[in-house]
């Protein structure tokens, strides 16, 4: 079967990356998704897996349609019965990128009446929708006149892992969260810093990382496990098979957040996770933060300042800055923020900057490369090399 896995734009690489570890084959890279070939095995090893896919999906009819009677056609003329049963429930996510076909929800409609008639006239009788737990969720695609129809074999989507409690008002979206370490290229032997941590989901995310704790380990339900080909005992077999690699190694992850009920959340779900070992978490002001280790890396997502005045965030970044310099010397700090026009007061010389979305918030995601040693005033730089980097 063909594999559609979503991820977020400028994420696709790093999937794809993922898909190899996994042995996947004829892997290929599209926008804000991967696609690959898998066996059932595949199917559920990804759901189980991949840090960075927010869903599994398995296409199984694409067609042309310009109007709603031609699409209705298109999914009439797909054999639900194969699928599912009339006593089953079903949901359905449709996304649109298409001027032909503008409102997801009417295209969600048109599916259910298509499918439903289908169920009707064979068996007088038709499966009900359930939005909160369907037996079946059924995702549409158009893009122009093309529609891609897949089962999605995730339900919900891959970035609840179970571990997040609610209460914190800008919580990072998980999948990213791994994907910022992935693209930082971290590993567990590079000491972390978030020193805005929030409700500790990069801290969270790398510990996993570390401890090989599968992404989908604390998930209760999976869309698949619903299907009438479900093969409990594979299944079993792959989540015993990834239990055993799990590892809980000493790690150097250290975060704080000035906001004690942030901090609250994190221990909260460090210790939930049982990864209050491998996480430490403090109460500080940023510009306090006395680093733990010599060298390290720094991944933070600092306040974007809806809620501030321009002048306030222009300082605060400028303060970040030199807070960085000053207390980290020798550490590769990557910050991702979608208030480019603040970050640009960070008053370093990024090395790498990516464009990444933080839901519908476009996002940079910028690294700098801090010199070892003491630090040197701007001003006092002769070295044209080294004067780049504090510019
Ligand atoms: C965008 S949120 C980070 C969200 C986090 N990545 C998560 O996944 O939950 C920014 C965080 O910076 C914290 N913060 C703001 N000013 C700070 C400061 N001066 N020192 C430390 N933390 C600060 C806020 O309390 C907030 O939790």
């Amino acid at each position: 079967m063909n594999l559609l896995i979503k991820t977020f734009h400028g994420l696709e690489q790093v999937l794809a990356d993922e898909l190899k570890a996994l042995n996947a084959k004829e892997i290929k890279v599209l926008k804000r998704a991967v696609s690959c070939e898998a066996d059932k095995e595949l199917l559920y090893k990804a759901n189980l897996h991949l840090r960075t896919a927010l869903r599994v999906l398995v296409p199984i009819e694409t067609f042309t349609a310009t109007n709603e009677d031609e699409l209705y056609k298109g999914i009439y003329n797909i054999d639900w019965s194969k699928y599912m049963k009339v006593d089953n429930t079903f949901a359905i996510d449709a996304v649109t990128f298409s001027d032909l076909f503008k409102h997801s929800k009417f295209l969600a409609l048109k599916t259910k009446d298509a499918i439903a008639d289908q169920f009707r006239e064979k068996y007088d009788r038709r499966p009900d929708v359930n939005v909160e737990n369907p037996d079946l969720s059924i995702n549409v695609h158009v893009a122009r006149d093309k529609f891609t129809i897949s089962l999605d074999s995730s339900g919900e989507s891959l970035h609840r892992r179970g571990y997040r409690s609610p209460g914190h008002k800008a919580p990072l979206n998980e999948v990213l969260a791994a994907g910022l370490l992935k693209l930082a290229e971290w590993n567990k032997d590079i000491p972390l810093v978030d020193p805005m941590c929030g409700t500790g989901t990069i801290l969270m995310e790398a510990a996993m990382m570390a401890c090989s704790i599968p992404p989908g380990r604390n998930r209760k339900s999976f869309g698949f496990m619903n299907w009438a080909d479900f093969d409990a005992t594979l299944w079993k077999q792959i989540k015993d098979d990834a239990e055993k690699q799990i590892s809980h190694p000493k790690t150097n992850i250290v975060g704080a957040d000035i906001n004690p009920k942030a901090v609250d959340l994190a221990k909260t779900a460090s210790l939930n996770a049982r990864l209050n070992r491998q996480i430490r978490i403090m109460r500080a002001d940023v510009k306090d933060h006395e680093p733990t280790a010599k060298k390290g890396m720094i991944i933070t997502n600092p306040p974007y300042g809806e809620r501030l005045q321009k002048s306030d965030i222009v300082k605060f970044y400028k303060t970040l800055g030199d807070t960085f310099k000053n207390n980290f010397p020798g550490y590769d700090v990557w910050v991702i923020t979608s208030n480019e026009s603040a970050l640009k007061h960070i008053g370093l010389k990024p090395s790498k900057k990516l464009t990444l979305f933080n839901g519908p918030l476009e996002c940079k995601f910028a690294k700098y490369e801090l010199f070892d040693g003491f630090y040197i005033d701007y001003k006092t730089l002769k070295n044209k090399e080294r004067r780049k980097n504090y510019e």
